[in-house]
């Protein structure tokens, strides 16, 4: 198996600039079997979990690497409400806002203070979802951060948006569109304890059926791996999304057009999005954890600069 390392590119004015290349190891994609020693915090590197199909439990399993308990310091990420957990396997983890509680028996670490009370994170498993995947892919900015009001499309089960529901925290809020009735019933389950997750099962391509449940929002983030997902994002956002707000899409190359290479796929789809008042940022591609997947990121309606005032 060809192992491959995430690159960054910024994305300027007239297109994709030229890579920088990724840097960091390679773990492929997690293999066989948890307990696989290193640090999933380099760029690139795919150890500390276990993968898709590793140990117990199938995609990701139980976390793989990192154990839980309380013999762990976490340490704040560059993104705000994102944290590492530097144990024996370094991981990606976020401060779990409903402490006790697993989502979909992710491994837990615990840190005490001083005062005996205990701190609980989650940890995160690239393997099992995008947005962490890009930020082990070094992402420069994700938007999503305490306190933020961010759309969801593609919700799923609700294993990502349980994490973006730690990072917004109880001042932020998680509105999330699923239209699978099987995935949104563990959806709505998992809502039931995250009061900041309004889990909406309707199809994202008619945003006028939930308009009456969203507000503005400040993000954002669309994993619904459709060939018109960049149009699926642009419709909600001229409903949903503030001028100057942020959007990070996920973008499964083979969901669009299996026949032409993913960069190609991902250069399309970028085309589409700036024809429809999005400002890219940058695209991470999303390897060693999932393969021919790239998230892409930027701005909404974004104000022109003002020009240097007359002399
Ligand atoms: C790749 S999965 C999302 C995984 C999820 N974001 C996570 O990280 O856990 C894509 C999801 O989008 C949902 N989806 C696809 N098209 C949709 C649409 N038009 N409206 C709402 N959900 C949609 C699918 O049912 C599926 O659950």
């Amino acid at each position: 198996m060809v192992a491959r390392t995430p690159t960054r590119v910024r994305v300027g004015g007239g297109g994709f600039r030229g890579g920088r290349g990724g840097g960091g190891g390679r773990g492929g994609r997690g293999g066989r079997g948890g307990g696989r020693r290193g640090s999933a915090m380099k760029r690139g590197g795919g150890r500390g979990f276990g993968g898709r199909g590793a140990g117990r439990g199938g995609r990701g399993g139980r976390g793989g690497g990192m154990r839980g308990g309380s013999r762990v310091v976490v340490q704040p990420h560059k993104h705000e409400g994102v944290f590492i957990a530097k144990g024996k396997e370094d991981a990606l983890c976020t401060k779990n806002i409903v402490p006790g509680e697993a989502v979909y028996n992710e491994k837990r670490v615990f840190v005490q203070n001083e005062d005996g009370t205990k701190i609980e994170y989650r940890v995160w498993n690239p393997f099992r979802s995008k947005l962490a995947a890009s930020i082990l892919g070094g992402a420069d900015n994700i938007w999503i951060k305490p306190g933020a009001r961010v759309l969801y499309l593609g919700a799923a089960s609700g294993t990502t948006v349980s994490h973006v529901s730690d990072i917004v925290g109880h001042d932020g809020v998680v509105y999330a569109v699923e239209f699978s009735h099987r995935s949104g019933r563990d959806l709505v389950n998992m809502a039931k304890k995250r009061t900041n997750v309004i889990p909406i099962l309707e199809d994202a391509r008619h945003p006028t059926k939930y308009r009456m449940l969203v507000g503005m929002v400040d993000v954002i983030f669309s994993d619904v791996a459709q060939p018109d997902q960049a149009r699926i994002l642009a419709l909600n956002a001229s409903y949903f999304l503030k001028a100057g707000g942020h959007f990070v899409i996920s973008i499964k190359a083979n969901c669009i057009d299996s026949t032409v290479p993913a960069e190609a796929v991902f250069d399309q789809e970028v085309k589409k999005l700036k024809a429809d008042q999005f400002k890219l940022h940058e695209k991470v591609t999303l390897e060693p954890f999932e393969r021919d997947h790239a998230c892409v990121d930027g701005g909404y309606r974004v104000p022109k600069k003002r020009k240097a005032a007359a002399a």
